[in-house]
């Protein structure tokens, strides 16, 4: 396959390179945004100003802080399609999916079912909800290349009358593809089952991504894709038993019903939530959030292409994995095999790689099979899938036994 053009490195409204708008440490190479983000100088300044506030003036700043997460809220919640009285901040995440669990009261015998390509920790969170009224948890298998239609027949297939619960992934983690979770909402609810629907990776990615996901409930990370500082997320719903929802901290909003009780959670630092609107509008500003899908997903595929090139000499499959329903920013190149076979040592190999080369990366697992789960974001040039090329894969084909081209590599 001939090599997919890189669009120009992307400019600021200054004329800057878009890179020189993040802090990112320029002796490491950074392809994994996916994970934990990367927050904007400009973002970084913002909430550093915040926090300088708070600390010159404690009083002026605590007992204010509730007036000013729900501004935070108001201005946020529209940015994933969402009103802001559906919307609560969490920490993360793994809090939202937290929050929903604790609220939930099943009973023996019951099914929640969630699915092989599910986020292992939110998984976790439903086995202990299981676990604490004798029900159970069903996984559902889906193949990597399922089609949407394929994934919603699987999971017709799958409810039983016992189910009461569906945990899906609007965009999964281990292989980076969109799943059709309104309509396997649409099933469930049908069914009188409910859905929660892991949005991690969503904002950002996925314009007005709660208003699309459908569920019962919904969560996104601020501080993946919106590079927002970490420790920002909303939970969005607007399911008539929402009183039922606390935040993870007991505080003087207890009183208060859903969503307001969640904008005071005693003394804490909440300037991850006041600096998320300063994150989407900087994106907003200086790209355009329409636009700056576009440009991310031109310089994934371009990347992916580039890696795979590379590695396509040493195996007899492509690696190049074109999922059914790609996301803009991240693509999967299978590795070379026996490389990254379970989470662990995928998980391991990342650590590897960036102590050994200095380079920031995914690997991830699914079904005995390790891929590199690349990400663009707009400060990602073709100069950094170069470096992957020249610094990772000698690494990857020694750690696989593979001799490469120019016999440099054995082990
Ligand atoms: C699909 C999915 N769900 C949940 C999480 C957990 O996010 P956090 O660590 O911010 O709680 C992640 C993190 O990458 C994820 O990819």
């Amino acid at each position: 396959m001939p090599a997919l053009p890189f669009p120009a490195p992307l400019t600021l409204n200054s004329g800057l390179r878009a890179r020189d708008a993040w802090p990112l440490d320029p002796e490491v190479i950074h392809l994994n945004h996916g994970s934990f983000g990367a927050v904007p100088t400009a973002v970084v300044a913002h909430q550093d100003a915040l926090r300088r506030r708070a600390d010159l003036s404690p009083v002026e700043w605590f007992p204010r802080i509730a007036e000013r997460v729900q501004e935070a809220r108001e201005r946020t919640a529209p940015f994933v399609g969402a009103r802001a009285e559906d919307s609560v901040f969490v920490p993360n995440a793994s809090a939202a999916a937290t929050v929903v669990y604790n609220a939930l009261r099943l009973e023996a015998g019951d099914e929640i079912l969630v699915t092989d390509q599910g986020y292992g920790a939110i998984t976790m969170g439903a086995e202990r909800l299981a676990r604490r009224f004798g029900a159970s948890v069903r996984t559902v298998a889906l193949p990597l290349l399922a089609s949407d239609d394929e994934v919603v027949q699987l999971f017709a297939d799958t409810l039983t009358g016992r189910t009461r619960l569906i945990v899906v992934d609007q965009i999964t983690s281990p292989t980076a593809r969109l799943l059709p979770t309104r309509r396997i909402a649409e099933l469930a609810a049908a069914q009188g089952v409910r859905t929660l629907v892991d949005g991690a990776h969503a904002p950002g990615l996925i314009a007005d991504a709660a208003a699309q996901a459908g569920g019962d409930w919904w969560f996104g990370n601020l501080h993946k894709w919106p590079c927002a500082p970490r420790g920002s997320a909303l939970l969005v719903t607007s399911a008539p038993d929402r009183d039922e929802l606390w935040p993870l901290i007991d505080s003087w909003a207890a009183r208060e019903p859903y969503p307001v009780r969640f904008d005071t959670q005693g003394t804490i630092d909440a300037t991850t939530y006041l600096a998320t609107p300063t994150a989407i509008d900087f994106v907003e500003n200086e790209f355009g959030w329409a636009s700056a899908r576009l440009a991310i997903s031109e310089i994934a595929d371009a990347g992916a292409e580039m890696i795979a090139e590379a590695l396509r000499p040493y195996g007899d499959e492509d690696p190049l994995t074109p999922l059914p329903s790609p996301v803009p920013s991240m693509r999967l190149v299978r590795l070379p095999l026996g490389l990254g076979a379970t989470r662990e040592e995928a998980d391991a190999l990342r650590m590897d790689l960036l102590d050994a080369v200095g380079v920031e990366t995914a690997f991830t697992s699914f079904r005995g099979i390790g891929y590199f789960r690349l990400s663009a974001h707009l400060y990602t040039e073709e100069s950094d899938f170069a470096a992957f090329v020249e610094r990772c894969v000698p690494q990857i084909l020694s750690r696989a036994g593979i001799r490469s081209a120019n016999s440099l590599i054995v082990s």
